[in-house]
């Protein structure tokens, strides 16, 4: 890298990483100094004259931003697997190159899947709830004390199969789910290693509402795009099952949470398990979703192993690196 270039980055990174990137000559390094999320006004100053750009999933890389950075910008490199932040067409129109995280992420995003999985079905949330609100003396035992649906002999649904859905499959093999149903727009070779799982049929359906009526557990995990937002809306509660489960581990817009929170009223599902949510981070205590014994939220922690997130921000820097040399990347998006 013969040339002086200038990246900014949107956090303050773990260790290796950042040693990756203050040791490459040639290199103006422009960080935000905190791990909180960067402002706005921040980044759209500093991006000026950059060649790339290294950011987080809460950083809007939009038009006004890839414009204000100027003609020289090269590389964003996304720390995530989605890119619904990105504004795609804007970097494609200026050849600017997008790296992201697509794979090293997956276990970490998979395990958490199946915490959710369980906590929803086996009312986690609400068993947590009632003791530490000091209830257990008010619940003695009894057979019927908070029961909940068994994962052996469901259903799962998946709306996306992807990676993180695949191996989120993998995982709920020897808890002896008897079906596997998915749907998505990208049919792949790994599908078909799961198909010949001895004892479990999985198979394709052709349509949302299918998916919904025969699901116990249904798991969203496609990208958001504006063909998928709300896409799990009133109408798909009305079809799923009053025993059925909704996971949300892909975006919060995917799913409508008003027609949550009503299908959650109205024992329309029995329960949700979260990870994300529309608006956030900005959820406050009274939020209707908050009150609903049957819906685990948590806050967006589906890559935080401390082993994933090295690794996220260690291939971030590699496919910044990459994108100023003209090299390949860890993992490039097509745009
Ligand atoms: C991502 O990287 O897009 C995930 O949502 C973070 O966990």
């Amino acid at each position: 890298m013969a040339q002086k270039h200038k990246v900014v980055v949107t956090r303050k990174l773990i260790a290796e990483a950042q040693n990756l990137l203050n040791t490459v000559p040639g290199l103006e390094v422009v960080q935000w100094p905190s791990e909180q999320p960067c402002e706005r006004s921040w980044l759209l100053e500093h991006a000026k004259g950059a060649a790339g750009i290294l950011l987080m999933l809460s950083d809007k890389c939009d038009e006004e931003l890839v414009s204000k950075a100027g003609d020289q910008l090269k590389v964003i490199a996304s720390f995530s697997v989605g890119i619904d932040h990105v504004d795609r067409k804007a970097l494609k129109e200026r050849h600017i190159r997008l790296g992201f995280t697509p794979t090293c992420l997956t276990d970490a995003v998979a395990d958490l899947t199946v915490m959710l999985i369980l906590m929803a079905q086996r009312r986690g949330g609400e068993a947590m709830g009632k003791v530490l609100a000091g209830e257990w003396p008010q619940m003695p035992w009894h057979p019927l004390l908070m029961t909940g649906p068994q994962i052996r002999g469901c259903t799962v649904g998946f709306l996306g199969f992807g990676r993180i859905a695949q191996a989120t499959l993998k995982r709920l093999l020897p808890f002896g789910i008897k079906r596997a149903i998915y749907l998505t727009s990208k049919p792949g070779k790994p599908i078909k290693e799961l198909e010949d799982q001895p004892g479990l049929a999985t198979e394709a359906v052709g349509s949302i509402e299918q998916l919904a009526a025969e699901s116990d557990v249904v798991i969203v995990g496609c990208p958001l795009t504006p063909d998928t937002k709300h896409i799990v809306n009133a109408d798909f509660f009305s079809r799923m099952k009053k025993t059925a489960v909704l996971i949300n581990i892909a975006r919060g817009p995917v799913v409508d949470t008003d027609a949550l929170v009503a299908a959650l009223d109205g024992g329309q599902i029995f329960g949700a398990g979260l990870d994300v949510i529309e608006n956030e981070p900005n959820i406050q205590a009274d939020h209707p979703l908050l009150k609903q014994p049957r819906c685990v939220l948590m806050p967006h922690i589906g890559s935080a192993t401390i082993e994933t997130r090295e690794d996220m921000a260690i291939e971030s820097v590699k496919n910044l690196l990459a994108g100023l040399k003209g090299e390949a990347m860890v993992n490039e998006y097509e745009l």
